[in-house]
């Protein structure tokens, strides 16, 4: 069971990968598994709650299956260690997230008895030790971990802790990582990382950033879409920017956290960006894509942040127009700068996540407003929630629901936007 990010989602697939060629099958149900694994969010308080209250749900399967053995991998096992046996002693085995090519080996000893923890920082690359990408029942838009790992530290995150020191996997292993993808029949990429345009490495004696790395794998005939995410203000090149304009399979749709609009909150943050740089990228990014859709992340709350502060928020909001957003309430995380400082009443919090969340609603409601009655490619992923409709995404990623044959699956088809709801569209196929 996968929480959190995309890059849990991925390293989740590669886990399984590992299991299923040493013999496993995998389970969608709980009630029938041998072993349980969850792969873990730890960057609020309430994902990593979440995970002891499902915890506890599998005493009753423990009693009926005394066989049966349970994992947690992720930030949480990272962040937590031993401390989740301690807290949950129905846990066998903690494995980190850079130790995942270790987990068949620490299931083994499972099975000898006894508990398994592994929290290290390998020096080895965790995806070299994983066998290669071989599941069968790809989809046509699959993720790729390029990079892992933050060192930028802002102070509310727990991210470079968890994840450890920015790493770039090489080249030569992601280009073979794409092409079995495209043979496999995926025609989409999502290039993940938690700093992912922070990517940087290099082949026969030539650096490659994020945007040589994307230029590079668009030469992949199959491969029809490129996307990335997450990107932080401070590592959008010019290169990468240019990419926009230059670059169509580098699809339209930029996600650019940014916290907060006051300034005063971003240094206390850590951000080590002002509001001015942010919207300077937005702006060289939007002169060379005018389409593009912007996606952001925000943290209202932060200790110290007043009224004025967050309107100053708002009016970052208003000036950008998001096509769509995430926002949270500041949630203080264990071992963190900011935990040590006071916290901002939770009332004025929710208000204000309230409020911010009503301002970027409306801002998607009319970024989709203007797509209807208009054709847009859109790339069919699988079949909808009725009987004779599929789903698929536009090039600003949103879901688009069509009448249509699951024949289409990972074909790009053009279609004419008819109406949408709070994050979806509904189209028919021109
Ligand atoms: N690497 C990305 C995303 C990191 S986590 C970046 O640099 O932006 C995803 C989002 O969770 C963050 O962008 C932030 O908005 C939110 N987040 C992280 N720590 C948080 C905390 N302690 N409380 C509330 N939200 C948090
Ligand atoms: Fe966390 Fe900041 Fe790193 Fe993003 S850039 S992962 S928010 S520390
Ligand atoms: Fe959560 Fe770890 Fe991703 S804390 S957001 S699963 S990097």
């Amino acid at each position: 069971k996968t929480y959190g990010c995309q890059m849990n989602v991925y390293d989740s697939s590669r886990m399984s990968e590992a299991l299923v060629s040493e013999g496993f099958d995998i389970t969608e149900n709980t009630d029938d598994a041998d072993f349980i694994l969850l792969n873990t969010c730890h960057i609020r308080e309430k994902a990593a709650e979440k995970i002891y209250s499902e915890l506890g749900r599998y005493r009753v399967l423990k009693d009926k299956n005394p066989n049966l053995k349970i994992g947690v991998a992720g930030c949480v096992a990272q962040a937590e260690g031993e401390e989740i046996i301690k807290r949950q002693p129905l846990v066998d085995l903690v494995v980190g997230p850079q130790a995942y090519h270790r987990l068949p080996t620490m299931l083994k000893k499972l099975q000898e008895g006894g508990r398994s923890i592994d929290i290290e920082f390998p020096t080895e690359d965790k995806f070299l030790h994983l066998p290669k990408v071989n599941n069968k029942n790809l989809k046509p838009s699959a993720f790729l971990t390029i990079q892992e790992g933050c060192d930028k530290f802002c102070a509310f995150c727990v991210v470079p802790y968890t994840r450890g020191a920015e790493v770039s996997r090489s080249p030569n292993d992601l280009m073979d990582e794409a092409y079995s993808l495209t043979e496999k029949g995926v025609v989409e990429i999502t290039l993940l990382g938690q700093n992912v345009n922070a990517y940087l490495s290099q082949r026969n004696g030539s650096k490659w950033n994020l945007a040589k790395l994307i230029s590079e794998l668009a030469r992949i005939p199959e491969l029809k879409r490129i996307r990335f995410t997450t990107s932080h203000p401070n590592d959008m090149c010019d290169s990468l920017i240019d990419l926009f304009g230059s670059e169509t399979k580098l699809m339209p749709y930029l996600h650019l956290p940014v916290q907060s609009g006051s300034n005063k909150i971003l240094k206390a943050m850590n951000r080590r960006h002002t509001v001015a740089h942010y919207l300077g990228v937005l702006e060289r990014v939007r002169e060379r894509r005018p389409d593009i859709a912007i996606s952001g992340d925000f943290i209202v709350g932060f200790p110290g942040e007043s009224d004025t502060d967050f309107q100053e928020t708002i009016e970052l909001v208003e000036r950008v127009g998001y096509a769509q957003a995430y926002s949270f309430k500041y949630s203080s995380r264990p071992g963190t700068p900011a935990s040590d400082l006071e916290e901002v009443e939770e009332s004025i919090k929710s208000k204000r996540l309230l409020e911010l969340q009503a301002v970027l609603g409306e801002q998607q409601k009319k970024f989709q407003r203007k797509m209807i009655g208009n054709e847009y490619p859109v790339l069919i992923e699988k079949q909808g929630r009725e009987a004779g409709q599929v789903v698929g995404r536009s090039p600003y990623l949103q879901p688009v629901f069509i009448n249509g044959s699951t024949d289409l699956v990972g074909e790009i088809v053009s279609v004419r936007m008819k109406s949408y709801r709070t994050n979806s569209l509904e189209g028919e196929i021109l």
